[in-house]
Formats: C-alpha cells, sequence, structure tokens
C-alpha cells in the first residue's frame, strides 16, 4: 500500500470505529497530517477528556497516552508503538518521590506530565510546560516544593515565580542538546530572528538568554502562536525538529532554522502511518492504567485541569 492508500483506509477505519486520532507536534509529519487533533501535552490531555469517540489512537509516547486513559478511563486507549518511552519519565520513580516525601514531611510535589501515572500517583499537582508557572504561582508561598522530574524546566519556572523549588535531576535527553551557549550564538548569527525556546532546554533557564529581548520561551503551543502573531520574518527554532512542520503549515511566508541539527525525538519517530493504520485494524496496544493507580493518580492532573 501507498501512503495515499494508507491514509484512505485509516479514514474509513476510523468512521468505523468511531476513532478519533490525536498527535503531539513531534511526530512525523505524515502522521500530524491524518490526525483530528494536533497539540502539545496539555492540548491532547484536554480533547482526550472532551472527546465522544469510543477510541483513541495517541500518536506520541507512553506516558501521553497514559494521561489519555486517566483522564478518560471508559475510552480505548491505543498507543500505535507499544515502545514509544521517554528518558525524561523514565528518570524517575513513585518511590523516589516517596523518599524525598518522608525526608520532607509536609513538602509538596509538583510533577510535570512527562512522568509515568506510577509517579504522578504520587505527586500533589501536575503541570505541563504550558501551565507550570501558573499550577506553581498557585501553590502556598513558602512551603518546601520539589519539581519533578524536569531540571530545565523546574529551574526555568523557579526564575519566572521566585520560587525556590527542589529539582530532580531528569531531562529531556532531546532538550539538553540546547545549552545557552548555542542560543547566544545563533541568536548573533542570525541578527532578525526571534528564538521559539522550549524550556525544557538546557539554555531556557540562563540569565542572558532570559533577558535576551528576541528569545521568546514557551511550551510548543505558544511558539506555534507566537510565530504566527510575531512581526518576525525568521525564527531560530530551540525544540524538537518536527516541530517546524506546523510551523511552516501556519506561517508559509517566514523562515524556520533550527538552532541544533539533531533535536529530534527517536520515541516519537516510532510512530509510523504503518504503525498507525495497524493499531486501528487490530485494536493495539492497548494503554490501560489499573483503577487503582489511575483514581491517585487523576487528583494531581485534574487539580492541574481545574486552574484555568
Ligand atoms: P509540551 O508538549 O508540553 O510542549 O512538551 C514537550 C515535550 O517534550 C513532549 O514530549
Ligand atoms: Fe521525552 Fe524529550 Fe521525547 Fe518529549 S522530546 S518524549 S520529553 S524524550
Amino acid at each position: 500500500m501507498d501512503s495515499n492508500e494508507i491514509t484512505g483506509r485509516i479514514k474509513q477505519l476510523k468512521a468505523e470505529k468511531n476513532a478519533i486520532i490525536l498527535a503531539h507536534y513531534y511526530t512525523r509529519p505524515e502522521v500530524q497530517d491524518v490526525a483530528d487533533y494536533l497539540g502539545d501535552s496539555l492540548g491532547l490531555s484536554r480533547v482526550a477528556g472532551e472527546t465522544d469517540a469510543r477510541v483513541i489512537v495517541f500518536c506520541g509516547v507512553h506516558f501521553m497516552a497514559e494521561t489519555a486513559s486517566i483522564i478518560s478511563p471508559d475510552k480505548k486507549v491505543l498507543i500505535p508503538a507499544w515502545n514509544a518511552g521517554c528518558s525524561l519519565a523514565a528518570s524517575i520513580t513513585g518511590e523516589d518521590v516517596e523518599r524525598w516525601r518522608a525526608e520532607n514531611p509536609g513538602g509538596l510535589v509538583v510533577c510535570y506530565v512527562n512522568a509515568t501515572a506510577e509517579v504522578k500517583a504520587h505527586a500533589d499537582y501536575c503541570c505541563t510546560s504550558a501551565n507550570a508557572v501558573k499550577v506553581v504561582n498557585s501553590l502556598p508561598p513558602g512551603r518546601k516544593t520539589l519539581f519533578v522530574p524536569d531540571k530545565n524546566l523546574g529551574a526555568y519556572i523557579n526564575k519566572l515565580t521566585g520560587r525556590a523549588m527542589e529539582l530532580w535531576h531528569g531531562d529531556c535527553c532531546v532538550h539538553e542538546r540546547i545549552p545557552a551557549s548555542l542560543l547566544l550564538q545563533k541568536l548573533e548569527e542570525f541578527p532578525d530572528a526571534e528564538a521559539l525556546i522550549h524550556p525544557e532546554s538546557n539554555g531556557s533557564h540562563d540569565d542572558r538568554v532570559l533577558a535576551h529581548p528576541r528569545a521568546f520561551i514557551s511550551s510548543t503551543a505558544g511558539m506555534i502562536a507566537r510565530a504566527g502573531s510575531s512581526p518576525a520574518g525568521q525564527f531560530l527554532v530551540a525544540t524538537e525538529l518536527e516541530t517546524i512542520h506546523e510551523l511552516k503549515k501556519k506561517n508559509p511566508g517566514k523562515e524556520f532554522i533550527p538552532v541544533h541539527p539533531t533535536t529530534r525525538c527517536g520515541q516519537m519517530k516510532k510512530i509510523t502511518l504503518e504503525r498507525v493504520l495497524a493499531a486501528l485494524e487490530e485494536e493495539q496496544y492497548e494503554v490501560k492504567v489499573p483503577d487503582d493507580l489511575r483514581e491517585k493518580a487523576w487528583i494531581p492532573i485534574r487539580r492541574m485541569l481545574e486552574i484555568k
């Protein structure tokens, strides 16, 4: 089957099975193009909670499909590649969180959604890169807080909120390749460009980057919105490179230059068009968070979704 035939069959099966395809901006362009909804972590979580579809085909990594299963337990959530994992999510366990709690009685734990359901179940609040500052600002000041698992996003939030959260030492192996020195060098090399920087990037919390007039730090959806509203015609992209597909689609007259040539998430690329079709045909691979774990993990996610 060629890609047009695969796309046609996917559309047919979607209708027959009352399925919806959700895809993250980091998936392959051809996968993004068959999605009913393309989004970042926060956007995808919200759609998973609102859809009437019977089946959700989640084109993203495992923790994202788990989040969809927690939010929509009555839906059948499928991930086309069962082994699409994440370096950040793999950096911490629920036991690690409990060890910190034992050493810090009364402390609060804020968990970036890029974590397993098991870790979320041990947290007080969840957040995404889009709402992290809002979530942390809503917490009582002066209360000892641990932020897990991303050290870069945590350091960025500390700078923006003036909090001093303790940070777990996890990182995204893709965004870790973007240090402040590279961002500053590229901003100098391209004097008319604005830099769109994901806060998971290693350089996002550097004071020189934070103070730079042409540095725009935000979640993926925020970057896409900014590229449309900014008067700039040229952008340095400091995030996963597939984001450029949507940036170009929405802004055909603007130029997007990767800050680093290899910031690709191999885990997201495991989702291919063929695997999306197989997921629909075979209704595989189902991601179902067990009820007892789901009930616990739902609490910090619900708290996050309630913060508008
Ligand atoms: P957002 O989707 O929240 O921007 O997070 C980026 C990411 O690394 C997802 O894997
Ligand atoms: Fe995990 Fe980074 Fe890949 Fe996102 S881009 S799924 S955080 S490894």
